[in-house]
């Protein structure tokens, strides 16, 4: 049946009418301000480390974000505390996660109970002080105010405050994700992670509330310089973790408010950074740079198991200041990326070839029987010297947050056995030395029964330990498992 010519028109008008539907739909617009937004939502707001289900495929929306400030006491490092100025109880605050087009709906709360005025400056906002101006806010009061997210990227958001420094020093600082139209690429983790910098006027590990240092802020004098507002807070039990074969994308904030941070991840290479948390991705990096008041977003996919320390490269900061932090990764071995040790020999810098390690003492020389204490002392010395002095340090202080103290040590001194143990077959997991946690590992060191009767004497009678004499026979009891 042929169609009739007014048939045929309606026929063309509903082409058109739907192919007009679906331009609507993938339309571009060269003005991100004037992308339509449709209907209203509650932003889901989430404290480190984590962060909101992403943006997908949702189009642009009325995006209602409601902030609190809260001034409270909070842990610093074990038996440290600090008063911590907060956007939504959390140091960094919030992590806000909208799209482009978005029409953000502001509101900013001071908490009743707080002490002083705050705004917020977030760096993805066209505007005067980046939304400060309209934010400025007395305890007990609120303020609201809009703006449309114009760039996608990842951006800081932070207390504008006078003085601006303290505000920042105190914790007011966060993260604001603009997601480009369609979303970020999926990964099968995310996770929020943001520097700082802090200023006590007692010296880093000193107990009790610590009051802000202005001087040192403004010498930029760090005492503490750590991940998600405290020492520890990516370690141990609060660990980040992913699984072999996933890709794990970290958005990495830093709010200063001095340091800039040398972001690296230990035993990873970053197959892409999205560099300062723009548009431009660099790909196969090993350290990226994240300044004060900036961000990156930094992907890469996990290939073997294990512990990947977190650190800015910056390296004291990570191992005497606290910007350390860990991803475990659970998982199948993959020898081809990964050996771990293949084989363990003795070097000889003269020549001659590589020999195993003996299984025990038969085939070297008869040590010397029935040693003095000072013969012990002095040959433990040397030992301790040359394999046991770069963690547990020249006086056996150890190394705060890493390698625990041997210098008075209540967990040396309280069982012997288990120190012989430990050196013969080396540790990891978490103890508690004088009152401290540490989590790191001790490899099996190489060293014969003999001096390590000897190192570990060495050990018991320096820096006040309660002077056992360990001897060879005790250590071979102990390797042979009686
Ligand atoms: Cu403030």
């Amino acid at each position: 049946m042929k169609p009739t010519s007014s048939s045929y028109a309606m026929l063309v008008a509903l082409i058109l009418l739907v192919t007009s539907c679906i331009n609507n739909e993938k339309k571009t617009y060269d003005n991100a301000a004037d992308i339509p937004v449709s209907r209203e939502m509650i932003a889901e707001l989430t404290s480190p480390p984590n962060v909101p289900t992403p943006v997908g495929l949702r189009k642009a929306k009325k995006l209602i974000v409601n902030m609190e400030i809260l001034e409270k006491e909070s842990t610093m490092t074990d038996g440290t505390t600090y008063n911590y100025w907060t956007f939504g109880g959390s140091v960094p605050g919030s992590f806000i996660r909208t799209r482009v087009g978005d029409e953000v709906e502001f509101t900013l709360s001071n908490h009743p109970d707080n002490k002083l005025p705050h705004n917020i400056d977030l760096h993805a906002v066209t505007g005067p002080g980046g939304g400060a101006t309209s934010s400025f806010v007395a305890p007990g009061h609120e303020k609201k105010f809009n703006f449309k997210t114009l760039n996608p990227g990842l951006y800081v958001y932070h207390c504008a405050t006078a003085p601006v420094g303290m505000h920042i020093a105190n914790g007011m600082y966060g993260l604001i994700l603009v997601e480009p139209a369609g979303g970020l690429p999926q990964v099968d983790k995310e996770y929020y992670i943001m520097q700082g910098d802090f200023y006590t006027k007692g010296e880093n590990g000193e107990p009790g509330l610590q009051a802000f240092d202005m001087q040192k802020a403004v010498d930029e004098d760090a005492d503490y310089v750590v991940f998600n507002g405290k020492v520890g807070a990516l370690t141990g039990d609060n660990a980040i973790t992913a699984n072999v074969g996933e890709t794990v994308r970290l958005y990495v904030g830093n709010g200063g408010p001095n340091l800039v941070s040398s972001f690296h991840v230990i035993g990873e290479i970053f197959d892409k950074v999205m560099v300062e948390g723009g548009s431009s991705i660099n790909k196969h990096v090993q350290t990226t740079l994240v300044p004060a008041g900036g961000a990156a977003i930094v992907e890469f996919r996990v290939d073997v198991p294990g512990t990947f320390i977190l650190v800015d490269h910056s390296i004291f900061r990570a191992f005497n200041k606290g910007a350390l932090g860990m991803l475990k990764v659970e998982g199948e071995e993959n020898k081809k990326i990964y050996s771990g040790v293949v084989q363990e020999g003795i070097y000889h810098p003269e020549g001659g070839t590589i020999q195993e390690m003996p299984d025990d003492d038969s085939k070297k020389v008869a040590p010397k029987e029935n040693k003095t204490l000072a013969e012990k002392m002095e040959s433990g010395k040397k030992i301790y010297m040359q394999t046991c002095f770069a963690c547990h340090q020249a006086e056996g202080q150890g190394i705060p947050n890493a390698f625990p103290p041997l210098a008075k040590s209540d967990y040396l001194n309280a069982d012997v056995n288990r120190a012989i143990s430990i050196v013969l077959k080396g540790k990891t997991g978490e103890i508690t030395v004088n009152g401290q946690k540490y989590n790191s590992v001790m490899t099996r060191q190489a060293i014969s029964n003999d001096e390590i009767a000897d190192v570990l004497t060495y050990v018991y009678n320096s820096w006040g330990n309660n002077k056992t004499n360990v001897t060879k026979s005790q250590v071979d009891q102990i390797k042979s498992g009686h």
